[in-house]
């Protein structure tokens, strides 16, 4: 390490990493305090305190933040209909954020000079932690061990050995990031793209092949685009998670399998497990297009987009994506009703909706009654209509114009 750093606070998974990245700063006489964040992965917030102290950090910080990464982040996705390339719900990229600026606000409590996280050179998480932190405090420094070292998995088994560190019991053959909101998971034989993922990827999905035969119905009641009740049962919305990640997860909803184009450069083949997201974005998307009007909705997708990007790319901190984010919140105050779900082998549609704003009328829209424009209205409502494209193809072919 080039650094001067003489006390760090790092960013602890409970994984090999940063396991050794605790040792690997205390040889070199820095000081560690660690810090794990529960944003739902399952996580055992005494036990990684455990280990963190085994293995040499002089105090632990434990914090339960599920409430803080819905609340904050997932929310806001959720507003923002946000899968990235159309297909990833955002779940890691929408936690680095919240575990950046804690560690931001432990270090300046702890006085450190530093923060830590475990990340590697090759992926997105790298980026959106250093950029995190530096937005919210540019005086204090970002050390990725893992960069620094460069180490295989053999030769940090063989470091974590000879200090007598005990290696955590791990999915050794795959990069696997989780939360509430999705699993993500990387490397091992998923690195070529012509492989299936193999079924012993999945932990929160069953095979869409054994799922039930029985279709199952749901309703999710949302409010300012938020999603408050299921199955007429108000409850919060870590609830109304959990218990889609599991509903829907045990009828094989919500496998996704992409290829995506990182910050850094490349495309990289990336398997998910999100039943939650899924559910909730598609049912989410399906009640804004009964709401929103047609401009809101095709102004809406642009911004969605672009919020959508910011973050993916480590761009929290960017002033964009906060002006987005109350924009697009504003949009969703009208975005009140309720969806009906049906989860069928793998499969999430929506199979009703209805809202006491919705755009739709039925008076309007039904064929058998109210109203009906004349003979006369809708041609003449056809001819303005189309008379742009008819003129300036008139005059791109030099016939007579309309
Ligand atoms: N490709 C996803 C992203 O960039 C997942 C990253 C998962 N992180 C990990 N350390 N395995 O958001």
């Amino acid at each position: 390490m080039n650094e001067e750093v003489s006390k760090v606070v790092l960013a602890y998974s409970g994984g090999l990493d940063t396991t050794v990245a605790i040792k690997w700063f205390t040889e070199q006489g820095v000081d560690v305090v660690t810090f794990t964040a529960d944003v739902g992965q399952g996580i055992d917030l005494k036990d990684a305190e455990r280990r963190a102290c085994e293995s040499g950090s002089s105090k632990h910080y434990g914090l339960d933040l599920k409430s803080e990464f819905v609340s904050g982040y997932v929310i806001p996705a959720i507003r923002a209909n946000a899968k990235y390339e159309e297909e990833y719900p955002l779940s890691s990229a929408l936690s680095r954020p919240l575990i950046s600026s804690k560690l931001v606000e432990i270090a300046e409590k702890e006085k450190a000079d530093a923060v830590a996280h475990g990340c590697t050179s090759k992926g997105n998480d790298q980026v959106r932690f250093d950029i995190t932190v530096r937005a919210l405090n540019p005086k204090l420094k970002v050390i990725a061990p893992t960069r620094i070292w460069r180490w295989t998995r053999q030769q940090e088994v063989e470091y974590a050995k000879s200090r007598g560190l005990k290696i955590p019991e791990s999915h050794s053959k795959y990069s696997i990031d989780q939360n509430l909101w999705g699993r993500s998971i990387e490397g091992g034989l998923l690195e070529d793209p012509w492989n299936e993922p193999p079924e012993e990827v999945f932990e929160w999905t069953v095979d869409p092949v054994r799922a039930s035969r029985e279709p199952q119905y749901i309703t999710l009641k949302f409010k300012e685009g938020v999603p408050r009740a299921l199955n007429d049962v108000e409850m919060d919305t870590i609830s109304i998670i959990s218990q889609l990640n599991w509903l829907a997860g045990k009828h094989g909803i919500g496998r996704i399998d992409h290829m995506e184009s990182r910050i850094i450069g490349f495309k990289s083949r990336e398997v998910y497990e999100a039943p939650a997201a899924s559910a909730i974005l598609k049912a989410h998307k399906d009640l804004e297009k009964m709401i929103l009007t047609r401009r809101e909705l095709q102004f809406k997708e642009f911004a969605d987009r672009e919020w959508t990007n910011l973050v993916y790319e480590g761009l929290w901190g960017d002033p964009l994506r906060k002006s987005l984010e109350e924009m697009i919140a504003k949009m969703n105050q009208v975005v009140d009703g309720e969806v009906k779900l049906k989860f069928y082998k793998g499969s999430v549609s929506v199979v009703g909706r209805r809202s006491k704003y919705a755009a739709y009328s039925l008076n309007i829209a039904g064929y058998d009654k109210g109203w009906y424009p004349s003979d006369e209205e809708a041609r003449g409502f056809i001819q303005a209509w189309g008379l742009h494209t008819l003129i300036a193809r008139a005059a791109r072919e030099g016939v007579q114009k309309v």
